[in-house]
């Protein structure tokens, strides 16, 4: 057995960022992660970070448009929060070595992003969240962090009411070891992976919601979904917000630029929702290209895309063989974000003492009912360094708890039941049965028919998986195994998302319901938790936090 102060389960940013403001504070931390860290998803964030950085700018209307974003769900203590802290941590990403775009007075270049009223997203043209993520790496290796890599948690231990810390799977030998800590922190990302289509890594398979549920805490807001309006036809690649930003826009199948009907003043740069509900409108109405929209970049020049959209142009070349310089790229909304996650408060911490929960597999919650682009990166960072904050403090006043002898035999015994069954269910097609259902049923539009018939399919899903089996039964690099895991814990999200859904009877944020077709303040001005009880799910509901804002009717 290892002990360590902290173990922060996930190498992305929220991660890197939290395990390094406990290590600077002294604390022994390592980081457990399924992928090497410079691998994981934060790699793949594209259009850049918010804050308020300008004299022109102030941190409130961020925070306001963040609250409108969020069809005034998202809890405002923790919108101030976030949008107050945002300009102290872009200074402080810069002192540890991150590179933003300048403008022409070489100061940070900020560019517009959806549901925004000012231009406040920092970026690196079209590869930020690369950027960020190495300069964070650098720091993990400077500040002395323990690094287990491609190593999958699979239990979170809890004794006596307390989290004591995890089991853990090495990829390379199969064997599963205990790793003892008085804190134990989830940064595992989000669950994009349990729909078919995704701007998600393979990776985004929600590994930390399962694990918290399983540990006896709250999951939060699990209905709301992120479509993200620009992403590449058939295989769902993210084209990047940024596009819009720098004067990219949609043309349906007539040419029509159709946002200005949707949304007159903030047209392709509505919030996220409202732009990829036009689109889906206008696709299910014949508009359409083939199932999708036209993303027009062709105006921004060939030196413009170059310097500000590369990535952009080369995947939309390798991937739909569009060149954007030369043609409008195919588009439609995909799956890209869970504003759901571990229900957390402000400082990251769960309800269950010694464990805590940053980034996207957090619910804090400063996203509602839809994210703002840019804002993710953001909670990230900001959360991530709160969480390492929270967790200095509990680990100067605790005691490395107990580690009870049986966590690892009865993981052991889980996971040989798994290897020993032969002759069941093929979890490949269980994994793809699930994301066409999910798409299916839980899409952009939603209603109590397609939900409840989504609910019956993944319960008899989970009902098979009881019985999956493997064909591959090694020790060392078992992918199916780890692929077999992690399914457990996506019906179990994919049910979560689906249960939240069918019960929230009106249409609010990316959460739209053709059957309750208007925001319910009266009676669904509220979160949706959700939790383990003898085995099942069930709901429960807890009131939004507000400070300032009074709920508007949202227009673009
Ligand atoms: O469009 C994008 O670049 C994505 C940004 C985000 O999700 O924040």
């Amino acid at each position: 057995m290892v002990t360590h102060d902290l173990i922060v389960v996930g190498g992305g940013l929220a991660g890197m960022r939290s395990a390094i403001e406990a290590a600077r504070a002294g604390l022994n931390v390592a980081v457990v992660s399924k992928v090497y860290p410079v691998r994981s998803h934060s790699v793949a964030a594209q259009g850049g970070i918010n804050a308020a950085i300008k004299d022109t700018d102030s941190w409130e209307n961020h925070a306001f448009d963040t609250v409108k974003g969020s069809d005034y769900l998202g809890d405002q203590d923790a919108i101030e929060i976030l949008c107050q802290e945002a300009p102290l941590n872009i200074r402080e990403l810069e002192t540890m070595g991150a590179i933003f775009n300048r403008d022409a007075e070489g100061n940070i270049a900020q560019r517009p992003f959806g549901g925004a009223g000012y231009p406040r997203t920092c970026y690196l043209a079209d590869r930020t969240g690369h950027a960020l993520l190495h300069v964070m790496y650098e720091q993990l290796v400077k500040h002395g962090v323990v690094l287990y890599d491609e190593w999958n948690v699979i239990k979170i231990v809890v004794d006596d009411g307390r989290a004591v810390g995890v089991i853990a799977m090495e990829f390379a030998t199969g064997k599963l070891h205990r790793l003892h800590a008085k804190a134990t922190l989830i940064a595992t990302g989000g669950y994009g992976r349990v729909y078919r289509t995704t701007t998600n890594a393979l990776s985004c398979t929600g590994d930390g919601l399962g694990l918290a549920l399983n540990a006896g805490v709250e999951l939060m807001d699990m209905e709301f979904v992120q479509f993200h309006p620009t992403t590449l036809k058939r295989t769902g690649i993210l084209m990047t917000e940024g596009c819009r930003g720098e004067g990219g826009y949609l043309l349906n199948g007539k040419g029509e630029r159709f946002m200005e009907r949707y949304a007159p003043k903030a047209k392709e740069l509505a919030s996220r929702d409202v732009v990829s509900r036009a689109e889906q409108t206008e696709i299910e109405a014949g508009r359409g290209v083939d199932g999708c929209v036209l993303l027009d970049m062709r105006h921004l020049g060939e030196k413009k895309i170059n310097e500000k959209l590369g990535q952009i142009r080369e995947l939309a070349i390798n991937f739909a063989g569009v060149d954007p310089v030369k043609d409008p790229v195919p588009v439609r909304p995909g799956v890209h974000y869970s504003m759901g996650g571990i229900r957390t408060d402000n400082g990251c911490a769960t309800a269950l003492p010694g464990l805590y929960a940053a980034g996207e597999a957090a619910c804090v919650s400063v996203h509602g009912a839809n994210r703002l682009g840019g804002n993710s990166l953001l909670e990230a960072i900001v959360f991530g360094r709160r969480a390492g904050i929270s967790v200095v403090e509990h680990c100067r006043s605790t005691d490395l708890p107990r580690f009870p002898d049986s966590a690892l035999r009865d993981a052991g015994h889980e996971v040989a039941d798994i290897i020993r069954r032969e002759g069941g269910e093929d979890p490949a097609s269980l994994r793809n049965e699930m994301g066409e259902a999910m798409e299916a049923h839980s899409g952009v539009f939603r209603d109590r028919e397609r939900l409840a018939k989504g609910v019956e399919k993944i319960a008899a899903l989970k009902e098979r998986y009881r019985n999956v089996s493997l064909t591959d039964k090694a020790d060392y690099y078992n992918n199916e195994l780890l692929s077999v895991i992690e399914l457990g814990g996506m019906l179990t999200v994919a049910e979560s998302i689906l249960i939240g859904a069918l019960a929230r009877e009106e249409s609010r944020g990316s959460h739209s319901r053709t059957d309750f077709t208007t925001r319910d303040d009266a009676n669904w001005l509220k979160h949706t938790l959700v939790y383990k009880d003898y085995g099942r799910l069930k709901l429960r509901y807890k009131d939004v936090a507000k400070t300032r804002w009074e709920p508007q009717e949202r227009k673009y």
